[in-house]
């Protein structure tokens, strides 16, 4: 898919404002190059098909910016806007991590990431990030394009079919943790934002931008149910120990950016049933990989990130989020 930008924007925007200008795939035409499609296979499909009709990009042109009281929404939630801004402009780099992880990809897998989860993303990371900036804070600094060794080590073993396949699945599995998260966190800031009585800002920039996560959700778990059944058991297993290994809250890759992440559920009310939230962050996680250690409510290794993330943030100097801040 080649890209095009309207030459109007700036640099940061003119890269993020794609917009394909080949014709968009339509189902018979995904369908066709897919060998023999799976039920499984058509679902997928007819999914992402009804996302691209029903959940264009958010028009930039329909965000009102209009803040009531600017100090009070930058002192409580700018942090977290920096936090969801830059974590949703990194889908830029999570494309090339992609194609670095899944050499082969399913041809729906392209379709899905390429023609509607990054224009998605993109724009929300466009519309959070241009709100930070309103309300007088910097904008979010995402790393666009660095792809760490680890990855680029797996990349290469995933050239055996094979192992593409646990690839895949820890993919999947990513992708429900980070799209769950997201619907709960929006979640979270819709109610905190109207309670600011910001109804512009909870009207057009936080509720179109929810409504647009569970399609990415149901997209990662039709995807992981469906690869489920075509695991052997040595691929089930090794899935099980890399996800042990390798969890991590949605875009915490280093110390610094978990604390951030403890201090975004601290404020969105999150930190006081790590517990619960995790069991509903991993909920088909915990079925596709624990069923067998029956009575699990939620992987251990779930709850453990959340919780290092919150100590993190707790041991680090107390940062100034403002006197009407709700984090400590
Ligand atoms: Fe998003
Ligand atoms: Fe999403």
């Amino acid at each position: 898919m080649r890209l095009v930008t309207d030459g109007t924007l700036g640099d940061r925007d003119a890269r993020h404002i794609g917009r394909a200008t080949d014709q968009s795939p339509c189902r018979l035409a995904i369908l066709a190059r897919v060998g023999a499609p799976t039920s499984v296979d058509r679902r997928l499909v007819e999914h992402v098909d009804r996302l691209a009709a029903e959940h264009p990009p958010i028009p930039l042109g329909s965000v009102d910016y209009t803040v009531r009281r600017p100090g009070l929404l930058r002192e409580r939630y700018g942090h977290v806007l920096d936090y969801m801004a830059r974590v949703e402009l990194e889908v830029d780099r999570n494309v090339l991590e992609l194609t670095t992880l899944l050499p082969d990809p399913p041809e729906v897998d392209r379709y899905f990431y390429a023609d509607v989860w990054h224009p998605q993303e993109t724009h929300h990371g466009l519309i959070l990030d241009r709100l930070q900036v309103e309300l007088g804070r910097p904008p979010a600094t995402p790393n666009l394009d660095s792809i760490s060794l680890k990855l680029r080590i797996l990349g290469g073993l995933a050239h055996l079919p094979s192992f593409q396949d646990v690839v895949r699945m820890l993919y999947y599995l990513t992708g429900m943790a980070t799209e769950r998260s997201a619907v709960i966190a929006y979640n979270l800031l819709h109610d905190g934002v109207s309670e600011l009585s910001e109804t512009g800002i909870a009207e057009t920039v936080v509720a179109p931008i929810k409504r647009q996560e569970p399609g990415h959700y149901a997209f990662y778990q039709l995807s992981a149910r469906g690869l489920r059944g075509e695991l052997a058991g040595w691929q089930h297993w090794l899935a099980r120990r890399m996800r042990s290994v390798s969890f991590a809250p949605v875009g915490a890759n280093n110390a610094t950016q978990a604390a951030d992440f403890g201090d975004v559920m601290t404020t969105l009310g999150m930190s006081d049933r790590i517990d619960d939230w995790a069991a509903k962050v991993a909920r088909v996680e915990t079925e596709l990989l624990w069923a067998r250690d029956r009575g699990l409510a939620v992987p251990a290794y779930v709850v453990r990130a959340f919780r290092e993330a919150l100590e993190r943030a707790v041991a680090r100097p107390a940062r100034d989020f403002g006197p009407s801040s709700h984090v400590r």
